[in-house]
């Protein structure tokens, strides 16, 4: 593909993910690579510009995160936020010192004063505010560098050198709480490394389809449809790469949401695709039956996943290439790289080692969750597919804690289908972006009618997000949970006491499991 690259550096920063996006925003492609990536294999991407990120330790610590200096002499412009700002001045003979009390240290929104002849802050408006998040400052700024903003606290909050094209920032740009960081991520982008923005959907749909038609060549693929956005689009996009070479396989493993299985049947049956779907619920329910612990769960689901496949598989003839919906976040958040393993998202971390394929697909391996929609926009999905709330390839397994029983699933179907049908009812289905019942594990007494009751409790769970790897609870309004809450303890039996989960990410994660 060819299109020009930005790597950013990860330092083990919060908001590094978000840097990611808005490179991408700007319509460049861009990497995160861990900061201990070799020189050669960063400098292989050929990158146009390099940003260290913001990371939680001090530079002048020994066992603190560095970088190879030579990346200081490729010629490519870098931009460090924060302790990348820092780095960058530890490296080249500036000096970083821990912020005495009340004078440089500066956390959350700070008055900032911009040097607008800078390239990082052309066109943009003398002061603003910028969100800080530093305990260390600058005390001693690079021969070669001028200061280029200033704060009433703190003298050294942005630096360049735009001879080399080295700048620096002590705030974080990628945060919307920063007035304008997007346009100097944009302006150093543009005006500083030369981005020709190339980084498009209609461009990306378009080089997809020809690498796709070119590895696959006349080969058959395998295609695991669950009916979620993701598989939905990689689905879009083999079709159109290799048409009818593509089978897609929609495994019903018993754990889907009410209905959900006729659903994802009617909706693709039509479709000019080979289209099989495969009753497996007995099969998964088995495997699983005395399983409580999540990760094991997980990998039961990935690797029965991928038994089904080849079974089916076989019936086709012979499959070179199975395919998946496999997207960034799945990537980053099942512990590939320097990550660490939050959980194994069930098509990545629970792959089994023995696959009996020639090579696995993921054409959409790069995108985030947003991006993802947008390329299946343009390809023409219908708006009900692109718009789907994302659902967990091993389904409600992960939603009933503990060991999972035929009834349980039923339990949870039932009472995920009123809470769902609430919140569309109440209109609140396109500002809530993930939502969804959870069956804990915990019974509790209560009262019913004149007798005492011993049933389970069930979490409602409603995130609002732009991209699934940070999160906040919905604020649903108290009347609609109410209306909920009764609705699910009259109307499913098992279930007496209703908890909203009201927990962001971080620290929790999503799903409960
Ligand atoms: P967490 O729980 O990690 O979820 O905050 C982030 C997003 O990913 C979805 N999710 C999965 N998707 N396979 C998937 O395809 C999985 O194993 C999996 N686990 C979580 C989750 O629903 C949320 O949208």
């Amino acid at each position: 593909m060819s299109h020009q690259t930005v790597v950013v550096l990860d330092f083990g920063g919060q908001y590094n993910q978000l840097i990611a996006r808005r490179v991408r925003e700007c319509s460049v492609y861009c990497e995160v690579l861990p900061y201990k990536t070799p020189l050669a294999e960063v400098l292989a991407k050929k990158p146009i510009g390099i940003i260290f990120t913001g990371g939680p330790n001090s530079v002048y610590l020994n066992d603190s995160p560095h970088v190879d200096p030579a990346i200081f002499e490729q010629g490519i412009p870098v931009l460090g936020i924060c302790y990348g700002s820092q780095l960058m001045a530890h490296n080249l003979g500036g000096r970083v010192t821990a912020a005495e009390e009340d004078t440089a240290r500066e956390y959350g929104k700070t008055k900032t004063y911009f040097n607008t002849s800078c390239k990082l802050f052309q066109g943009l408006p003398t002061e603003g505010i910028t969100w800080m998040s530093h305990g260390d400052y600058m005390e001693k700024v690079p021969d070669g560098f001028s200061l280029v903003a200033h704060s009433d606290a703190c003298p050294n909050v942005a630096i360049c050198d735009e001879s080399r094209g080295f700048y620096g920032v002590q705030y974080h740009p990628e945060v919307n709480h920063t007035q304008h960081g997007i346009d100097m991520i944009h302006n150093f982008l543009y005006l500083v490394c030369g981005a020709r923005g190339d980084w498009t959907m209609g461009d990306y749909a378009r080089n997809t389809i020809d690498a796709l038609r070119k590895k696959v060549g006349d080969g058959k693929v395998l295609l695991a449809l669950s009916g979620g956005v993701d598989s939905s689009v990689a689905a879009a996009l083999l079709s159109k790469a290799v048409g009818d070479q593509l089978t897609c396989i929609f495994v019903d493993h018993g754990l889907m949401r009410k209905n959900e299985g006729d659903e994802v049947e009617a909706a693709f049956k039509d479709r000019s695709l080979n289209f099989v779907r495969v009753n497996a619920g007995e099969r998964f329910l088995g495997k699983l039956a005395g399983i409580s612990e999540p990760e094991k769960k997980r990998k039961i689901i990935g690797e029965e996943f991928i038994r089904v496949f080849e079974e089916e598989a076989k019936k086709i003839g012979q499959v070179d290439f199975l395919a998946q919906g496999t997207i960034y976040p799945d990537i980053i958040e099942s512990g590939m790289g320097d990550a660490a393993v939050i959980k194994s998202h069930h098509n990545v971390g629970g792959l089994p080692d023995y696959v009996d394929f020639k090579e696995i697909v993921e054409p959409l391996r790069l995108l985030f969750k947003d991006e993802t929609r947008a390329l299946g926009r343009e390809l023409g999905l219908p708006d009900y597919l692109v718009n789907r709330q994302p659902f967990p390839g091993p389904g409600l397994a992960i939603r009933i804690i503990g060991e999972i029983t035929p009834e349980k699933v039923t339990t949870l179907q039932d009472a995920d289908w009123i809470f769902r049908e609430e919140i569309a009812k109440a209109k609140l289905d396109r500002d809530i972006h993930q939502y969804f019942a959870v069956l804990t594990n915990m019974r509790s007494v209560g009262v019913m009618g004149d007798g005492r009751t011993y049933d389970y409790t069930l979490a409602l769970r409603g995130v609002t997000t732009t991209d699934f790897m940070t999160a906040d609870w919905a604020r649903i309004p108290y009347e609609t949970l109410d209306l909920i809450s009764r609705r699910i303890v009259n109307e499913v039996r098992g279930i007496n006491r209703i908890v909203y989960d009201i927990t962001s990410k971080p620290p929790a994660t999503i799903e409960w499991e």
